[in-house]
């Protein structure tokens, strides 16, 4: 063996046992009891969980106006740092552009940069029928999933026949729609009424863009979905009346998903209140809920209405980017930080507090991801044949998030002075070592492009 990993409590969806992992090639070849190789690392006392798997995140990406603040290594970085050993980001098309160019604009942005395993999602925003002929060819290079928004009127919102016409499309090639759920007519309408009346500040962002709105497309999209008869997976639920949705729909036995995020299980509308602008930290669409919200979102998770946790990992800095917008809030570029802090808050808010299990946690962290994006079994879980992406977790490990603690390029953490019970220790990515104790040690450009398999359902 190259690396044998000794004596971790080894934590999957499913299991949970004491146990040597032996990896070679940078899989892992081997899983029992005195297992012998050329490096050892010791692992007793510490939990072993299958690298964490982040399907939403928006890495160097122009918006608004602006650009992300994390690049592909920088972000990557981050995301090893907090655990996640491969993430799938979003290649946006821009009008006018065709699918190829759009992915051959994001895999350029992640050679040679990142150092964790990426796939894309294509983000469709313009769907002329060349458009539309392309998607079996991307489907092809490993595009197995794309994205529609019902929101940002003007800019990245499709009307419901391109919603439709892609359902339609994706499901013969076998691939996944995800969707931003918003109803952005309403949303337009709600924003110029407050700017008229002069109500610019960062909570009118929030009262610009009500729960009601994102239930209501929470539900067109299932609806559409429904009459494609297509599978289809809603991005960043935030709130009770798109969970109603999603109830409705599953409990009718149909295929659809839906993720949440820390942000909304974790944080609430009076952080918009903040002083000396300090709401715009927090700005992001879906924006945060009222607080008893997060309680149906933990129910939901426990539950199995949502199936994954992602990070919509859309950092700005608040010096020079968030602050464009004091005085008009839909000029705060929207999104916020969350790629490296995924596993401690999650751990420490869902497993620490006895809100989910053990392996629930790794379920919603890792292997749901994995498998609803095509990565599994070689990503989401430890099994002899799966990539040897690790994380030896200390549970004992107690830290405060500050900003000055993480390796996310941007000024700010959304979640500063949350204690956490439990971090990632060393991240381990097709057997090499990446982080230790908080330092990188691993290889700019080591990430590999995946290209993810067709869609099979959980
Ligand atoms: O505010 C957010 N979520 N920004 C990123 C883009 C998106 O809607 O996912
Ligand atoms: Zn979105
Ligand atoms: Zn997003």
């Amino acid at each position: 063996m190259d690396l044998v990993v000794k004596n971790g409590r080894v934590i999957t969806a499913t299991d949970d046992y004491v146990a040597d992992i032996g990896i070679q090639g940078g899989k892992i070849a081997a899983i029992g009891k005195d297992l012998s190789g050329k490096n050892v690392m010791d692992a007793s006392g510490m939990l072993v969980f299958p690298g964490g798997v982040d399907v939403h995140t928006h890495l160097d990406m122009p918006f608004m106006g602006m650009v992300s603040a994390d690049d592909f290594r920088t972000g990557t970085i981050a995301a090893a740092s907090g655990g996640t050993t491969c993430l799938v980001d979003f290649a946006i098309q821009g009008k006018g552009q065709s699918l190829a160019e759009a992915l051959a604009t994001w895999k350029k942005k992640a050679e040679g940069k990142a150092v964790i395993d990426y796939g894309f999602h294509i983000a469709i925003t313009d769907l002329p029928d060349t458009v539309l002929a392309e998607i079996p060819k991307v489907v092809e290079e490993g595009v197995t999933s794309f994205k529609l928004f019902m929101a940002y009127k003007g800019s990245l919102m499709v009307d419901d026949g391109t919603f439709f016409k892609t359902l339609v499309k994706a499901k013969e090639c076998g691939a996944l729609v995800s969707f931003h759920a918003e109803n952005g007519e309403v949303l337009d309408v709600l924003i110029k009424k407050f700017l008229a009346e002069g109500k610019g500040d960062p909570i009118h962002h929030a009262l610009s863009r009500p729960p009601k709105a994102e239930g209501e497309a929470t539900g067109r999209g299932f609806a559409l979905a429904e009459m494609a008869n297509a599978p289809i997976y809603v991005v960043h639920l935030s709130c009770s009346e798109a969970l109603d949705k999603v109830k409705m729909f599953r409990d009718r036995g149909l295929p659809v998903y839906a993720e949440t995020c820390p942000q909304y299980l974790m944080l609430d509308i009076e952080r918009y209140n903040e002083p000396n602008f300090g709401g715009a930290k927090y700005v992001m669409s879906p924006p945060l809920r009222e607080k008893w919200n997060q309680d149906v979102l933990w129910d939901g998770l426990r539950n199995g209405y949502l199936q994954t946790v992602a990070t919509d990992h859309c950092p700005f800095n608040f010096k020079g980017q968030k602050d464009k917008g004091k005085g008009d809030f839909s000029k705060i570029p929207n999104g916020a930080p969350s790629l490296e802090t995924r596993m401690s808050l999650l751990f420490t808010e869902g497993v620490v507090k006895g809100r989910i299990s053990i392996n629930r946690f790794v379920e919603v962290f890792s292997t749901n991801p994995a498998k609803l994006f095509g990565l599994f079994p070689e990503k989401g879980t430890i099994a002899v044949g799966s990539d040897a992406d690790l994380v030896i977790f200390d549970p004992k490990k107690e830290v405060t998030i500050t900003q000055s603690l993480l390796h996310q390029n941007v000024d700010y953490t959304a979640f500063e002075g949350f204690r956490v019970k439990g971090y990632p220790v060393k991240t381990i990515v097709g057997g090499q070592l990446v982080i230790d104790n908080g330092k990188f040690v691993g290889k700019e450009g080591a990430g590999r492009y995946i290209k993810r398999k067709k869609f099979v359902g959980l």
